[in-house]
Parts: structure tokens; sequence; C-alpha cells
């Protein structure tokens, strides 16, 4: 038998969000002929995932800190599918019912896992003219007035991604002190798919304090840039968790902002597939276009720079889907 490392015992799968590890790409940036660095923070490890375990946490957390949440209350929230992951798994552990509302537009991979999870989940037909797969801001609008309704009508806390301070400070508190520690301090460039803008806030915010030089890239589809000032064009992409064409997203400080990229379906699904074949890193097209941004940057203006993107959830939510054929 071999030296045996202390390993840690766990009293929940809670306190197993977070602390996921960092790999560098290597074989992909040689793939592409590119001059710099890209390490990937792995949070499809998480235990729901996705990076939106630590945001589950953390809400839930500071609710129960701040009064908000009382024993035994009904939580709600609306969600692509990841942030509700992360909540079923938070409010199974600590005994609270959870209900997650959801555009029927996100895949049914994301509705049988919170099921599975012990979540009621509630689906909202999509817009006349949205398509399966492509869940635009009309369509979360929809969710959004369930999501109401149904708090209305259980007296329930509303564990809203969107405006609560936890989703920033998961981030902010844990997701990039780790990126600083697994780093050394030692990245340039952060580049970062936005759909609430809790990562890219949290992060963003973190790296400046420690230092401004780190230049921080908002990633948004092509055709539904708006933080970017661009036209809505594509409000229905297909890369879902974000793009969400809202443009009064209260966690991004436009100060701490450095770039605006774009990123098109096909670029975010063909970095994907890259992602697998050559890292063997399964992920979802989110963490596609977080690589894609990555890229643009260190063949245009961050030549021979360290970057840091997160590869979001699994690819494994997308099996259905024609990421994977
Ligand atoms: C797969 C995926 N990617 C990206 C995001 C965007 O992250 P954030 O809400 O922190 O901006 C989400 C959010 O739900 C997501 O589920």
């Amino acid at each position: 038998m071999g030296i045996i490392e202390p390993m840690n015992l766990y009293h929940s799968s809670v306190e197993v969000i977070g602390n996921t590890p960092m790999v560098e790409l290597s074989r992909l940036v040689r793939e592409l002929d590119i001059d710099g660095r890209i390490l990937a923070k792995l949070e499809y490890l998480n235990p729901g995932f996705s990076k939106k375990d630590r945001i589950g946490r953390q809400m839930i957390e500071d609710a129960e800190a701040g009064g908000l949440l009382k024993p035994g209350q009904t939580v709600v929230e609306l969600t692509s599918g990841n942030t509700g992951t992360g909540l079923a798994i938070v409010c199974g552990v600590k005994g609270y019912h959870f209900v997650a509302v959801m555009s029927k537009g996100n895949s049914t991979e994301r509705a049988r896992m919170m099921r599975a999870l012990g979540a009621e989940v509630v689906l909202v037909d999509q817009l006349p003219g949205s398509m399966p797969g492509q869940v635009s801001g009309g369509d979360l609008e929809l969710v959004e007035k369930e999501a109401q309704r149904i708090v209305e009508e259980r007296g329930a806390f509303r564990a809203d991604q969107f405006h609560l301070k936890g989703n920033f400070r998961a981030h902010y508190l844990h997701t990039a002190p780790e990126i600083l520690s697994q780093t050394d301090g030692k990245l340039d460039v952060f580049c970062d798919f936005v759909g609430s803008g809790g990562s890219f806030g949290g992060c963003a915010a973190a790296f400046k304090e420690y230092n401004p030089a780190i230049h921080c890239y908002l990633v948004e589809p092509v055709g539904a840039a708006v933080l970017a000032g661009k036209a809505l064009t594509q409000p229905n992409h297909r890369i879902q968790g974000g793009g969400y064409s809202k443009d009064d997203l209260v966690f991004i400080d436009r100060d701490q902002v450095d770039g605006y990229l774009q990123v098109s379906d096909e670029e975010a699904m063909q970095f994907a597939r890259l992602l697998a074949q050559k890292e063997g890193i399964f992920a979802g097209f989110s963490s596609g276009a977080n690589i894609a941004g990555a890229v643009q940057v260190l063949k245009g203006q961050e030549k021979g720079k360290t970057t840091v993107v997160l590869i979001n959830d699994s690819g494994l939510k997308y099996l259905s889907t024609d990421l994977w054929e």
C-alpha cells in the first residue's frame, strides 16, 4: 500500500461546495497556437455540477443569519436550472421545502435533477414563437411573474439571485479568493459570461481590490450584447444560463469592466467540444463561451497573458441538445 494522504470527512454535501480545482488548458492553447495561458476553474465538480451551488449556499446562509428565513419556511426561486439545483441541495440538507420555477425552454435534465433532489418544479410556458433551448428575456418575465405569485400564495422566502447580495458574496468571498490562492495572485485577465452577473461582479470586485491591473472582460452572446450597448437582434441565442438582455444587473460595477466581448452560439459550442476533446473537461455552452472570450483576448490585446475562466457547469446537463451528438 502507498502512503495515504490525510483526507477530510464532511458532514454534509453543503460543506463540499466550493474549493474546486483549477487546471491549465495547455493542450487547447497549443492546438489553437495561442500565446498565453488559460486557467480553468472546474466549477462543474460542485455537488450539483455547477458554480451556482455556491450562491445557493450563500443566499440561504445569509438569510438564516439575517433572520429573513425561518425554520420550516418554503423557499422559491426562478432558475434556469443550476441555481435551482444548488438551492435544492442546500434546502434538502437543511430541511426547507424548495420550489423551482423554470422556463420550459431549459433542458429537461435540469428539471429532472431538481425533482430528484426533492424540489417541487413548476414549469412555465415560453412566449409564442420562442424555441425550446432558447430562453429569451421575454420568456424569463413570464417565469418571474409565476415565481412572484407562488411566493405570495405560500408566504415563501424568495432566494432572488438577481438581487440578493448572497449571489455576489459567494464569489467575492470564495470563488475569487480561491482563484487568487490557486494562481498565487498571478493572473492578468478574467473573462466571464454573464447571467445575473453574480460571478462576474463578485470576482471582479475581489480581483480589483487585490490588483487593479487585473483586466476583467464581460462576455455576452452575439446579438444580445445589451451591456455592451449593442442592439438586441438575437434574444433567442443558445448559451443557456445567461445573456438575458437585462441591462440593469445590480452586481456589475461598470468601472470594473475592462472590456465587453461577444461570442456566437457556434463559437460557444465549438469551444465546449474542443474542451472535452483536448482537455477531458465535459462542460456546457456557457463554459465554451468563456473559453471563446479568453481566446479572443489572448489573440488580441492580451497576447501572452494568463487568463482565468470558470467552467460553469457539466456537459451532462446538455445531453438532450445537439451540443453532443
Ligand atoms: C451554466 C451557466 N453559465 C453562466 C451563468 C451565469 O452566471 P451568473 O449568474 O453568475 O452571471 C449561469 C447562471 O445561472 C449558468 O447557469
